[in-house]
């Protein structure tokens, strides 16, 4: 077993960047690979130098870089693929459990970037093959019709069971028709109630949500919101209002990627939400899944 594994480790390496340096290290153990960091100083006038580990000679690479607040992050996961390339590296596989500009997938007005298969086209020249986790996935179907060797995994089941172990008489709550996907099966899981809410965005921070099942009880019972990304935290906080205004008093949040821009973390709990909970993919603190086997297992 042990000369497997060293064989293993000899044909293949986990890098990352010091962003996700606790997800890459935990997907590593799992893995049983070895993990190198990447180095990056910054220039005076804030270009990124980067140093890849010379390891990665002669084996498949895999690049754990989460891609929340991407911009700079982007550039330097690029820069890292090439570099493995020109240093003899024969696979370069990116690990983004957090896949950015998904959601920009339309042009929604004249003249604005549809996004999503702009960045596909730039991953893909510099990697052979993404593995990623609940991609945001709207009017693109399917990852692999924009990315090449896609590997999209789903944190469903591992919700399920945070969930059936730590909340009483829940009922699953999505936000909106794309949560649909998910919920459903979550609930199908722990055998509980579940509801998929109408959401009408207005722009990034401003959205209305609206119950369809007017029937449907409430009473008792813990509601648990689960949505792919809290960003803003507007969807959640909408959600929270809605039965607060119906006296429900034990109202909990779960999201995969815990974004949390503009202080929604803080806005969320302040209005009610008894426990926010996401996944370890972007590092917070209201990571409670870790989900790094996840990963690993498809390594
Ligand atoms: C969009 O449809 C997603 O599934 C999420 O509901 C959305 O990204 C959440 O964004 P925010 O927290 O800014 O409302």
């Amino acid at each position: 077993m042990q000369n497997k594994n060293k064989k293993r480790a000899n044909r293949k390496i986990i890098i990352g960047f010091e962003h996700s340096e606790s997800l890459a290290r935990e997907i590593a153990k799992k893995a049983k690979l070895p993990y190198k960091r990447i180095m990056v100083t910054k220039f005076p006038d804030g270009e990124s130098l980067l140093k890849v580990p010379e390891e990665v000679k002669d084996k498949k690479v895999y690049i754990v870089s989460s891609l929340h607040h991407p911009n700079e992050k982007l550039i330097e996961t690029l820069l890292a693929a090439e570099t493995c390339k020109d240093i003899k590296a024969k696979k370069i596989i990116l690990i983004s459990p957090y896949l950015c500009y998904m959601r920009q997938d339309k042009r929604f007005n004249p003249g604005e970037v549809v996004s999503a298969p702009i960045i596909a086209k730039h991953i893909n020249a510099s990697f052979d093959g993404i593995i990623t986790v609940d991609p945001h996935l709207h009017r693109i179907k399917k990852l692999s019709r924009i990315y090449k060797n896609a590997i999209t995994l789903s944190s469903v089941m591992p919700i399920a069971e945070y969930v059936k172990k730590h909340y009483k008489k829940p009922l699953i709550i999505g936000p909106d028709g794309e949560s649909y996907q998910w919920v459903l099966k979550i609930a199908k899981k722990i055998k509980c109630p579940v509801t998929v809410l109408e959401k009408t965005r207005y722009s990034s921070r401003e959205v209305r949500v609206n119950i369809k099942d007017k029937k449907l009880n409430y009473k008792d019972k813990h509601v648990v919101i689960i949505d792919d990304i809290i960003s803003t935290g507007h969807t959640m906080m909408e959600v929270i209002k809605f039965f607060k205004k119906n006296n429900v008093k034990n109202i909990s949040c779960v999201g995969v990627h815990a974004m949390f821009a503009e202080k929604a973390y803080e806005k969320m709990k302040k209005l009610g939400a008894k426990n926010i909970i996401t996944s370890n993919y972007i590092p917070h603190k209201s990571n409670r899944i870790f989900l790094g086997n996840l990963i690993a297992k498809k390594i």
